[in-house]
């Protein structure tokens, strides 16, 4: 059997332990792997490469993807999915793993329709924004990231009287900024999961600075497009001097965390397993309640991911 392991979208931490792991297990189970570069360009493009057992060296501690990563837009044009799929069929590989987040299993479930390439998707994004799984790979990393970017800074803030707005990433989702809130101290947090309240949001700070605060964090998300807002609110209705920093794409670097290069080998085995035993996959794993199970693309594609209640109950008291 062939099978051929790609990445796809945002990179994050965990990754490339997963190709160690896939290459590995392959090997170990006389399956031939295969490693395709680029993501989805890669496919079009013929990057694909028999693996060698040494490929799989040095991975573990590595942060992003030695199979370096595309968002393809050609991918979404038939004529390209043609040369996609000849190019597998040459090598005679007719199942794929991909690591990448909805919009890779989109693509790559049109693939399975177009011409029943079979794929276990991982879900790997640090936005952990995929419905159906409570945990998609990376997310660890970026947390510990953050984490420590925010002490760090904080050990500025409290040198001063002032705010300070740290940015985390989440294109359309507040996971990363809420957790980091709840996790690192914060004062305020915003998120496009939560309603705010800057008026009584102003009662406690000011009531707070009364009593002898002397600096405020404030954790917002990328997809609030809130930062410049709340800085210049800081600084006319506060009375706090403010600063801004967005933390950006560090949040996507780091060597992966225990829990992620855990992770990333589970998923692997899962994913290697099932394609080992059955046909017709178009499935992604997802890890719930400490199991891991599959779901059609069709299920995750026609619900949005929610955040747990329980930590937006807590984080309400971060947004009023
Ligand atoms: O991978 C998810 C993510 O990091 C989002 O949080 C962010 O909005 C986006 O990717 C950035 O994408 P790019 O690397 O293409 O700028």
């Amino acid at each position: 059997m062939k099978i051929g392991i790609l990445t796809s979208g945002g990179d994050c931490a965990g990754m490339n332990p997963a190709i160690k792991m896939f290459i590995e297990t392959c090997f170990n189970r006389k399956i031939t792997p295969y490693l395709i570069y680029d993501g989805l360009e890669g496919l079009i493009d013929n990057k694909i490469k028999k693996a060698k057992r040494l490929d799989a060296s040095g991975l573990i501690y590595r942060g992003g993807t030695i199979l370096r990563s595309s968002r393809s837009a050609r991918f979404y044009d038939h004529a390209y999915r043609q040369i996609a799929f000849e190019n597998l069929q040459k090598k005679g590989i007719k199942k794929l793993i991909v690591l990448g987040g909805d919009g890779s299993f989109r693509a790559l479930n049109q693939f399975y329709t177009d011409f029943g390439i079979d794929f276990i998707g991982i879900p790997s994004t640090i936005d952990n924004d995929i419905y159906g799984t409570e945990y998609c790979l990376g997310v660890d990393t970026a947390l510990n990231v953050i984490r420590q970017a925010i002490d760090d800074i904080r050990d500025t803030v409290a040198s001063f009287r002032r705010a300070f707005i740290i940015e985390t990433m989440g294109r359309e989702c507040g996971y990363l900024a809420l957790v980091s809130a709840l996790t690192c101290g914060a004062e305020v947090c915003i998120i496009p999961e939560l309603e705010f309240d800057l008026p009584s949001i102003e009662k406690r700070l000011k009531k707070e600075l009364k009593e002898g605060r002397t600096y405020a964090i404030a954790i917002t998300a990328e997809g609030s497009t809130i930062s410049e807002k709340l800085n210049a609110w800081f600084e006319t209705t506060i009375g706090l001097e403010s600063r801004i920093t967005k933390l950006g794409h560090i949040q996507r670097g780091g060597n992966p965390t225990v829990f992620d290069r855990l992770m990333a080998a589970e998923f692997v085995l899962f994913a290697l397993n099932r394609l080992g035993e059955n046909s017709q996959n178009h499935h992604i794993i997802v890890y719930t309640k400490g199991a891991f199970a599959f779901m059609t693309i069709d299920e995750t594609n026609n619900h949005r991911y929610t955040i747990s209640p329980s930590l937006l109950k807590m984080g309400e008291e971060l947004c009023r």
